[in-house]
């Protein structure tokens, strides 16, 4: 493994960890629903489309957007693993009636020369190199009216998980085998994971991603994301829905500063409430978004060093930093605050060994830390429908 990175990560080690517990698929085919509503994707519209994904793993979620019956669906994805599992599965059955494509090929490498009506990139934009580049390259193959969907997360949105992973050097001391490591996790965060209502990935999975993953910078924010398609895209809907747009439909001809106006400035207005998934914006008080976000970026650099170096001396160092980053947060949310401040005694006795470490609250605490974007691609004049 040279360069950290997920496909560096899942193709040395075989792995696609993103499977869903599909044992009752009816939840999980439910939960996508409701979130391709959120995105603006109603039911109808996939039908005879061309539907391109990039980074399925192991097409869990290609389970749910083969059931509005595209004509084509085109996977991409460099994890021979991951194609493995679509394989499987469209040897199964689930893709029949649907012309399937695999592309095994890192996503800039993928050239064609058709469009596609719905172009998906979940969860695979925020780990690599340069993001953008990334999330641009992918956006050029959407169709004029065509959709575009990623996602998207910040410092802020990440920082409960970037604090649970500083539990991985007093682990990876303790047990030098990845597999024992991996076991070890799973039996240690139960009370976090149980408490996450919704859970549906399989827990070995969530440890191997979420703590045992070597991340480098691993964010691309709502900002970012609309940034990069703003010329030729507009902001379609998301999840969680935070935009919220009261522009009279009169004044919306064009000279108006437009959804992608409108969007970020919700978020920027909201940034802050992605810290706990607990809240809604609504229960959480004032607090500079902006400055937060630095405060987690640092935390985060921090943990960066700490966890490649399992350097078990340097965590009440993240304590401090997290006790900072939960006094900014107190008065606009006193509860998350007072998690996050059980998490400092909780790391600084597992640092001294004590492997019953009390951690409160904290368990329960989760950041809103994958979000869903969507973008519709304007057509070539405007004001042409398409
Ligand atoms: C975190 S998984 C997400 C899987 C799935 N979309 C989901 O949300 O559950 C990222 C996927 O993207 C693929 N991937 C990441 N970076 C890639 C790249 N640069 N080129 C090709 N595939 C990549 C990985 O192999 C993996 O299948």
């Amino acid at each position: 493994m040279n360069e950290p990175g997920f496909l560096d990560y899942y193709r040395a080690r075989g792995i696609i960890p993103t499977r869903q517990d599909l044992t009752d698929r009816v939840p999980h085919l439910n939960r996508r629903r409701a979130l391709y509503l959120q995105l603006g994707i109603v039911p109808a519209f996939l039908a005879g489309r061309r539907v391109l994904e990039f980074g399925p793993g192991p097409g869990d979620n290609a389970l749910f957007t083969v059931l509005g019956n595209p004509e084509t669906y085109v996977f991409v994805d460099g994890n021979e693993t991951s194609l493995e599992h679509i394989e499987a599965k469209e040897k199964a059955g689930e893709f029949e009636g649907v012309a399937v494509e695999k592309h095994l090929m890192d996503f800039l490498a993928f050239q064609d020369d058709r469009t596609f009506d719905l172009v998906l990139a979940e969860g695979c934009i925020h780990g690599q190199e340069d993001p953008a580049a990334y999330f641009s390259h992918i956006a050029g193959f959407v169709a004029p009216g065509g959709v575009l969907v990623t996602t998207t997360q910040s410092f802020i949105s990440i920082f409960p998980e970037i604090c649970r992973r500083m539990v991985k050097p007093v682990f990876a001391r303790r047990h030098p085998d990845f597999d024992d490591q991996v076991k070890a996790l799973v039996a240690f965060f139960q009370p976090d994971l149980k408490s996450l209502q919704g859970m549906s990935r399989l827990h070995e999975d969530w440890v191997m991603d979420q703590i045992l993953h070597p991340y480098r910078k691993f964010t691309f924010t709502i900002a970012e994301a609309i940034d990069t398609v703003a010329d030729s895209f507009d902001f379609l809907g998301s999840s969680p829905r935070f935009a919220t747009d009261w522009r009279w439909y009169k004044s919306m001809d064009g000279s108006d500063p437009g959804i992608n106006d409108v969007a970020r400035s919700c978020h920027a207005a909201q940034a802050a409430a992605f810290l706990d998934y607990r809240i809604t914006p609504d229960q959480v008080g004032a607090c500079d978004g902006q400055l937060l976000e630095r405060m987690c970026e640092k935390a985060f650099d921090l943990h960066l060093e700490i966890w490649r170096d399992d350097d078990v001396a340097r965590l009440p160092e993240f304590a401090d930093l997290t006790t900072e980053i939960a006094a900014m947060a107190a008065d606009a949310s006193p509860g998350t605050a007072r998690s996050l401040i059980d998490f400092t005694h909780g790391i600084r006795a597992l640092a001294q060994g004590d492997m019953a470490a009390d951690f409160g609250s904290f368990p329960t605490l989760y950041g809103r830390c994958l979000q869903f974007v969507s973008f519709v691609r304007r057509p070539p004049v405007s004001g042409q429908a398409s």
